[in-house]
Formats: C-alpha cells, sequence, structure tokens
C-alpha cells in the first residue's frame, strides 16, 4: 500500500471512532487528533472525596433513575482510560445540594478498569435558581487520572427549556454535552452515555 492511501485508510479508522473529533496530520506523519471534551465551571458545590460506588439511590429516594455510563479515553481518542477517577455530584429533584458535614448524597467515584468504562444508577437531576434564572438539570464532572490535566464539567439533558437562557449550557462548548436520554431496552431503565475524552 502506498502512503498516501495507507494514510488516508488511517483517517477514515479513526474518524469512525470518534464521532465529532478532528484528525490532524503531523509533519512527521503521525496523527493528533481533536476530540477534548470540553470543560465547564466546578460550581460551589463540589465535595472531595465522595465514596468510590456505582449506586447512588437509596430508599425512599424521589425521582427518575437513570443509568449514567460510559468510556473515557486517553487524548488520543481511541485509548481507554485505565485508572482514572470519575466524580459526579447533582442535586436532587427540587434543586438542593448534599452540603452537610459528612453528607454525600448524590455523590460518587468511580475508578475505571482497562477498559476505561465507568456506570452510575442515579436519578435526574432537578433545578436551581441561579440569580432570576432557573439553571438546566445538569450532573457535574471532575475526571482525574495520572499523567493526564484534571477535567471538571457537566452535563445537560436534550429538550431542557432552561438551556437556552443559561450561559454554560448554552455556550457552543457545551454541544456534545447535551444528552439524550435513552428508554434502555431491559427494564425500561433510563440511560444517558457520556464518554469522556481527555486532554
Ligand atoms: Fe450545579
Amino acid at each position: 500500500m502506498d502512503r498516501k492511501k495507507f494514510i488516508t485508510g488511517t483517517i477514515t479508522a479513526a474518524f469512525s471512532l470518534s464521532a465529532f473529533g478532528k484528525i490532524f496530520e503531523n509533519r512527521d506523519g503521525s496523527f493528533k487528533a481533536d476530540c477534548k471534551t470540553t470543560n465547564d465551571i466546578l460550581g460551589p458545590f463540589y465535595k472531595s472525596g465522595s465514596p468510590v460506588r456505582s449506586d447512588l439511590t437509596f430508599e425512599g429516594l424521589e425521582g427518575n433513575v437513570i443509568q449514567l455510563e460510559g468510556q473515557v479515553f486517553k487524548s488520543d481518542c481511541i485509548t481507554p482510560l485505565h485508572e482514572a477517577l470519575v466524580e459526579i455530584w447533582h442535586c436532587n429533584t427540587k434543586g438542593e445540594y448534599d452540603n452537610s458535614e459528612k453528607g454525600f448524597k448524590h455523590r460518587g467515584s468511580f475508578l475505571t478498569g482497562k477498559d476505561g468504562k465507568y456506570t452510575f444508577k442515579t436519578i435526574l437531576p432537578g433545578k436551581y435558581l441561579n440569580g432570576e434564572v432557573y439553571r438546566p438539570s445538569h450532573i457535574h464532572y471532575r475526571v482525574t487520572a495520572k499523567n493526564t490535566s484534571e477535567l471538571i464539567s457537566q452535563i445537560y439533558f436534550k429538550g431542557d427549556p432552561h438551556i437556552e437562557k443559561d450561559p454554560w449550557a448554552s455556550n457552543k462548548k457545551a454541544i456534545h454535552r447535551i444528552l439524550p436520554i435513552i428508554p434502555a431496552q431491559i427494564n425500561g431503565r433510563l440511560t444517558v452515555k457520556f464518554d469522556i475524552y481527555m486532554g
């Protein structure tokens, strides 16, 4: 295979693996991918040290249960990231965060295995006021791993009418973080998929 054909083939292959990334060829013939998950604000309610667990639900919990799942990749867009710590936190259906001294409700951490996959069972969060407008429903993320820059981000949900007036969710860079809620085939559970590409 000549070099040109090989490069074309490689670009096509890489492109199909990344839904929204771009592939650039470096001068030395190697490739650089642009698939990085964009950042968002940390917000005032982050709390470190949330328990490592994938089930954030508990008895008496109100709300629509969702399965939040995805895979963490290295900056090449295709290699799963082993031992990435994925932390999430969100409010309850009334828009309240658990800010009590020892509280970790709706907060959890997941350490990825070799496949880079993570999963959380939790609920769709409610909304809270930011000044005079409601922030759309969102889930906060912090992802850290050895030799990798920290990612602070948030996800939003398609069809949320409060996205338009929210300065962060309506920002162009959030476009790939506004996610559909998919009715899963098994048990009728709602699923949200969010793959993460580290910088
Ligand atoms: Fe928030």
